[in-house]
């Protein structure tokens, strides 16, 4: 099975990170290999994927991996070359945790020195490498403005995950993330409900955007808590976005 490319936004607090590391763990168990990015200046998907706090905090963001992989490549100057290079070398940055493969982005600069320019240009240029470059399955937590992504990067994004819960800021966040997605082109943009925990609640998402929820996670005391363990039923949830992305991509 190919490489699919899947950014999770919506409102900070949704489930944006808890719903990227359980995908991560879905795809992994059934891929050679999966590319987690933490797109999030919050940088939690490491410990969500079960990295242990001290291990976490030492796992470098690309911007600092521009100034290593520039020692490594001997580029030199504000036009060393990105390209094939980096997607040559972007595996020895990455922090591996069995078959997953994970990219802490940082934070993007905003402003307009070069200096600034320079670090974003790179952070694009990672992004151009995974998701435009390579067939194989990688999953985006992105925060809510998904500014990480520029117009060409997008364009190898497959789906965009809107996560909402079941309250009316959280839906308001996710339409304006649907706006965004729609404005750079992603083809495919779809909403997960989450911490779903009556019928009601699943209603409420469902009659927010119409005919556009992909699926409805459940409350979940194990995720509620930041363990790692899930319960079976948002697992089971989990797998079954899966396969409905696995089937939309092969028909
Ligand atoms: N399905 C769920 N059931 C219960 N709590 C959840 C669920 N999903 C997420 N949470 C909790 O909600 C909070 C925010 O989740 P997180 O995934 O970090 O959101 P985001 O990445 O969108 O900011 C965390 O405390 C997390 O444990
Ligand atoms: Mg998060």
């Amino acid at each position: 099975m190919g490489g699919v490319k899947i950014a999770v936004s919506g409102k900070g607090g949704a489930g944006k990170t808890t719903l990227a590391a359980a995908l991560i763990r879905a795809y992994a168990a059934t891929h050679r290999r999966v590319y987690a990015v933490d797109a999030d200046p919050d940088a939690s998907l490491a410990l969500a994927l079960g990295i242990p706090p001290e291990t976490a905090v030492e796992i470098r963001p690309v911007v600092d991996l521009r100034e290593q992989m520039r020692r490594v490549m001997g580029g030199e100057g504000e036009f060393f070359a990105l390209n094939p290079p980096l997607g040559e070398v972007l595996d020895e940055f990455c922090f591996r945790l069995g078959n997953i493969l994970l990219i802490r982005m940082g934070e993007l600069k905003k402003g307009g020195t070069s200096c600034y320019c320079r670090e974003n240009a790179f952070l694009n240029a990672v992004l151009t490498a995974l998701l435009l470059e390579r067939d194989e399955v990688v999953v985006m937590d992105m925060p809510a403005g998904i500014e990480h992504l520029s117009r060409g990067t997008a364009r190898g994004v497959d789906v965009l995950l809107v996560v909402a819960e079941p309250n009316q800021r959280s839906i308001h966040t996710g339409r304006l993330v649907e706006g965004l997605a729609a404005d750079l082109g992603i083809p495919r943009v779809a909403v997960v409900g989450n911490k779903i925990q009556s019928p009601e609640d699943g209603a409420l998402v469902r009659t927010a955007f119409p005919g556009r929820v992909l699926a409805l996670l459940p409350f979940d005391r194990a995720a509620y808590r930041g363990e790692g363990d899930l319960g079976v039923e948002f697992v089971a949830a989990v797998a079954g976005i899966k396969e409905m992305l696995d089937k939309e991509r092969v028909s």
